[in-house]
């Protein structure tokens, strides 16, 4: 990308994440899924990872997405407008490996999940997000190589970057870096952010913007 390219693309993300963002609607089954009238990007994860925060923190808008504390709130796919008129869509994604939650119900997510992340055309990329704290797990892996199989574009996101020593977050992101490498269909650059400090976010915004709207 030429820096011309570059300067644009910021322009492009500065004003699409401060114009007009709003919720669409909750999917608790793919047929709820509003018509795939526009690029979608959606936020995959663990329970409790941060999407419905690095959500929030990219449209800059506190409770646009809801949070929690307890692993679990989001329990649908919800999807967010963005721009007027319609440019692409945010998706919010439960997470995946909630060891606490009923079988039924986690089996009834990865279905939804997978389901979704394999056979929506118009999803252009999907963002794995994985907690800085903890690393890559087993878990993550397995929606890697789903992804990688279905040839599903995505970008592997380090959250709470806040939360740990800055050699620390140097060791886990070379680790993640490696993951990436091996991997066909993730991005080679990983991104670092902080829903709380707001570090990797123009970055993060800069990947949405490129890949729903490239
Ligand atoms: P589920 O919907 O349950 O799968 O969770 P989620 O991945 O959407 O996580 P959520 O955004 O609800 O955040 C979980 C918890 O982590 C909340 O208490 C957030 O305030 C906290 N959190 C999220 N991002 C950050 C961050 O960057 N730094 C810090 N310190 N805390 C964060
Ligand atoms: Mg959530």
């Amino acid at each position: 990308m030429t820096d011309a390219q570059q300067a644009a693309l910021d322009e492009t993300a500065r004003k699409l994440f401060s114009g007009p963002i709003a919720f669409l609607k909750s999917a608790p089954q793919l047929k709820f899924l509003p018509d795939p009238v526009a690029p979608e990007v959606a936020f995959a994860g663990r329970s409790n990872v941060g999407k419905s925060s690095l959500l929030n923190r990219l449209a800059n808008r506190t409770g646009l997405a809801r949070t929690s504390n307890t692993p679990g709130r989001t329990q649908e796919l919800n999807i967010f407008d963005v721009g007027a008129p319609l440019r692409f869509r945010l998706v919010d994604m439960p997470g995946y490996g909630f060891a606490k939650a009923p079988k039924d119900v986690v089996k009834k997510w990865r279905f939804l999940i997978n389901d979704y992340l394999r056979g929506r055309a118009v999803l252009k990329r999907a963002l794995v997000l994985i907690d800085s704290r903890h690393g890559v797990k087993d878990i993550d892996r397995e929606i890697m190589t789903m992804l990688d199989v279905a040839a599903v574009n995505y970008h592997l996101v380090l959250t709470k970057a806040d939360k740990i020593k800055a050699s620390d977050l140097d060791e886990v992101t070379r680790a993640t870096e490696a993951e990436a490498r091996t991997r066909g269909a993730a991005h080679p650059e990983i991104i670092v952010t902080s829903s709380e400090t707001g570090l990797g976010i123009d970055r993060l915004r800069r990947a949405v913007v490129d890949a729903a709207t490239g």
